[in-house]
């Protein structure tokens, strides 16, 4: 018995070697799923960088483990400075983002480029900016926070459709060309969590939410519906686990849902034909 509690406890004290060393780099980690992310992976024994825009958000949580630091992912500049100061990276969480609410008729110029500045090209050049360090590590682990909107559209929406289809694209693609530097790419595609998502960070265009829009039909009934979803949402305590599920298990598929619209949209997506599915979710949303 004396022989197999030290044989447990020489296995728990190796993983938290393991985990102690490993350092975990989040992207606007000052609230929602980031923030969440961040103090779960500190109580496994990660040292988490928390990069925020606003890293004095997190100095409440701040401790040996959690390091605040600051990240602007629109400026490649601002990324290299702040990364230059952190060593190793073993992992990294790209969960930055926004969505934008707008027809297309209407998206401006400064919309339609701000909403993949920030989800498409922001990871973008983090990934940019990690890649060589994991490279010379040979190993690294990028997950990627997309949405299950990365897979389905949804009117109103295109513009958040379109950059987490493209964080699907990206995911597809590192996945080979990091592959012989045994850096794993991941996706996660949550459904609605109850985060400052809906609250802070969706943005509405002026002209499509005007009471005599031709969309005022389409914008009063489908955008309370979506910002009740989410605010009704998962917690995100389910994608935190994913997370650090992914990073431990190196057999973890490319990509996973998290929380029930997901669960429910994505399996039906690839059973039923375009035609039946787009039928599927205009019974559901009232389309
Ligand atoms: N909540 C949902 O239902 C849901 C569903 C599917 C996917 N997602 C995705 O999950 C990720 C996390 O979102 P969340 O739900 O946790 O929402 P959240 O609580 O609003 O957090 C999003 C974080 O992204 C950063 N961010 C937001 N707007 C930004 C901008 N204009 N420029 C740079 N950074 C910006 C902010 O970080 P800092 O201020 O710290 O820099 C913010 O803390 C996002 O990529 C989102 O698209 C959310």
């Amino acid at each position: 018995m004396i022989f197999i509690n030290t044989i447990v406890s020489y296995f728990n004290y190796t993983c938290f070697m393991n985990k102690a060393h490993k350092t975990v780099l989040v992207t606007g980690s000052s609230s929602g799923m980031g923030r969440a992310a961040v103090l779960a992976l500190a109580k496994e024994g990660f040292i988490v960088y928390a990069a925020s825009r606003t890293p004095e958000r997190l100095f409440d949580i701040q401790t040996e483990f959690i390091r605040p630091i600051p990240l602007d992912i629109t400026n490649i500049e601002s990324i290299e400075e702040s990364i230059s100061h952190v060593g190793q990276i073993d992992v990294l969480v790209n969960n930055a983002g926004y969505g934008l609410v707008s027809t297309v008729e209407d998206v401006t110029e400064e919309e339609m480029f701000n909403q993949f500045n920030i989800n498409v090209f922001g990871l973008l050049r983090v990934c940019k900016t990690v890649i060589p360090k994991m490279r010379e590590q040979k190993s690294g682990v990028i997950i990627n926070i997309s949405s299950f909107l990365g897979k389905i559209g949804l009117p109103l929406f295109t513009f958040y459709n379109a950059s987490k289809y493209a964080v699907e694209g990206i995911t597809d693609s590192l996945r080979y060309e990091l592959k012989d530097f045994h850096i794993r790419v991941h996706s996660i595609m949550p459904g609605f969590f109850d985060t400052n998502f809906a609250r802070d960070n969706l943005v509405t265009n002026a002209k499509t939410f005007e009471e005599d829009s031709p969309y005022a039909g389409l914008v009063s009934t489908l955008a309370p519906t979506i910002v009740g979803q989410i605010n009704e949402g998962n917690s995100t305590e389910e994608v935190s686990a994913m997370i650090l599920e992914i990073i431990e298990n190196e057999s973890f598929p490319a990509r996973k849902t998290a929380g029930d619209k997901a669960k429910k949209f994505i399996p039906m997506k690839k059973e039923l034909s375009d035609e039946d599915f787009e039928r599927r979710v205009r019974a559901y949303y009232d389309l």
